[in-house]
């Protein structure tokens, strides 16, 4: 048995979320909880989670910011993409937008406003469906939706399990799997091993501590073998360690089980699994904590984000085996290039400052532009498109740049 002992801040915050969790660590059996449980009460607890305590943390003013906080483009640029693929699939009525993980409502507000004002036909056919867990974030979504709601546009919230199983439209999300709580592996003296939390309490003080135990499910082993990776010695060091996402293999089942017909389009930074499983690559978990990030998921406990990176492959393979095609892998800086967001530079360039725009704000505009593809951010992000039921061939045009690229190499 292996420990590694860490302190818990003692000056961050009442420290009800550590209570909560030490409790909940000395009645499991063993006193140890695996750390996927930990993750999901530290991110999900119903009072005390950090994503059920306050809406604020993502953004500017918070602990990190998506694609979304940097403007209107990007949603404005994904509104395009649905409006194709309603057209490709004949038109339909209701179509449904299905955004899972919607944050703060941003992503919903610019895809609903650029949907209305450029494609109203598609727009005239939409169902806006948001599943989010937290529900201090869908008063913010209601609120920041709120003039769509007045207006009669068909918006809905609801549960994972409550929608029906004949959706024909587009499933997506933005930084939504890297918020699923993981399980940590360690390979230990040749064999894999799994990472719980456990407490030690000592002079009236409490630490977390990692414990190594064996493996609570046979899973854990099942999804390297699922996705072509063999954790061997020597090629995988003693002690090689790294995360494994259970909850996305279930998500994309349940996901293509309430598709009927259309896509599923998901976003978030991940790599395939050759690359995530890199034997040099020791994990990716990352915390983000007022826009500082770091790995130490025992520190803020309640009050910070964490991620860990998305294994696009066994999303790939999981949608295979629930129904789904795949239909392209590209980086968000392509997707984004091919829909468009090139020539918002160009005009941007050629658009002469006015008393109505300043030139600060073109500069703001193009900087904002330039996050979104920089290959050293979010422009290096994953986006994965699955159908089900589609039989139009017709290229998406957000893929259009990797199938480019393809050719070109
Ligand atoms: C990192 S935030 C991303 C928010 C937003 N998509 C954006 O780009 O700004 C993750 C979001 O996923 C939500 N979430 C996490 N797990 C969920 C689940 N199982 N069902 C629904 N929403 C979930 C969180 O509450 C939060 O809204």
């Amino acid at each position: 048995m292996q420990e590694k002992t860490v302190q818990l801040e003692t000056n961050s915050h009442p420290r009800t979320l550590d209570t909560v969790i030490t409790q909940r660590i000395i009645e499991s059996p063993d006193h140890k909880i695996s750390f996927a449980e930990y993750m999901e009460l530290a991110l999900y607890h119903p009072l005390y989670g950090y994503y059920a305590s306050s809406s604020t943390q993502i953004g500017a003013a918070g602990d990190f910011f998506t694609s979304c906080h940097l403007g209107a483009d990007f949603g404005e640029l994904l509104a395009k993409q649905f409006a194709q693929m309603w057209e490709l699939l004949q038109h339909p009525s209701p179509f449904t937008l299905v955004e899972m993980g919607a944050g703060q409502g941003l992503l919903a507000v610019d895809i609903l406003t650029a949907l209305q004002r450029n494609f109203p036909d598609c727009f005239a056919c939409l169902t806006y469906v948001i599943v989010e867990r937290s529900p201090t974030l869908i008063q913010a979504q209601q609120h920041q939706l709120r003039q769509f709601l007045a207006a009669g546009t068909l918006i809905d919230w609801c549960d994972f399990a409550d929608l029906p199983s004949s959706i024909t439209g587009c499933w997506f999300s933005n930084e939504l799997i890297d918020a699923l709580p993981v399980h940590q592996v360690v390979l230990d003296a040749g064999q894999l091993k799994e990472v719980y939390v456990s407490v030690n309490q000592q002079n009236s003080q409490t630490q977390f501590v990692e414990v190594i135990g064996d493996l609570s499910t046979p899973k854990l082993a099942e999804y390297f073998d699922f996705v072509g990776i063999d954790l061997q010695l020597p090629l995988y060091a003693d002690g090689y360690r790294t995360e494994v996402n259970l909850a996305a293999l279930d998500w994309m089942t349940t996901v293509a089980a309430h598709l009927q017909r259309g896509y599923v389009l998901t976003i978030d930074y991940g790599y395939p699994s050759d690359r995530y499983y890199h034997p040099n690559r020791l994990g990716t978990l990352q915390c983000y904590f007022q826009h500082q990030h770091h790995s130490d998921p025992y520190r803020h406990v309640g009050q910070q984000d964490i991620t860990a990176h998305v294994d696009f492959t066994a999303l790939v393979k999981q949608g295979e085996l629930s129904g789904l095609n795949s239909v392209g892998y590209t980086k968000q800086a392509l997707f984004l290039m091919a829909l468009g967001l090139g020539d918002r530079l160009t005009a941007l360039g050629q658009s002469p400052a006015t008393e109505a725009r300043s030139i600060q704000e073109i500069l703001r505009h193009r900087d904002a532009l330039h996050n979104l593809i920089n290959p050293l951010g979010l422009g290096d992000f994953g986006v994965l498109i699955q159908s089900k039921g589609v039989e139009s061939t017709v290229p998406l045009i957000g893929l259009m740049g990797e199938i480019a690229n393809t050719q070109k190499n």
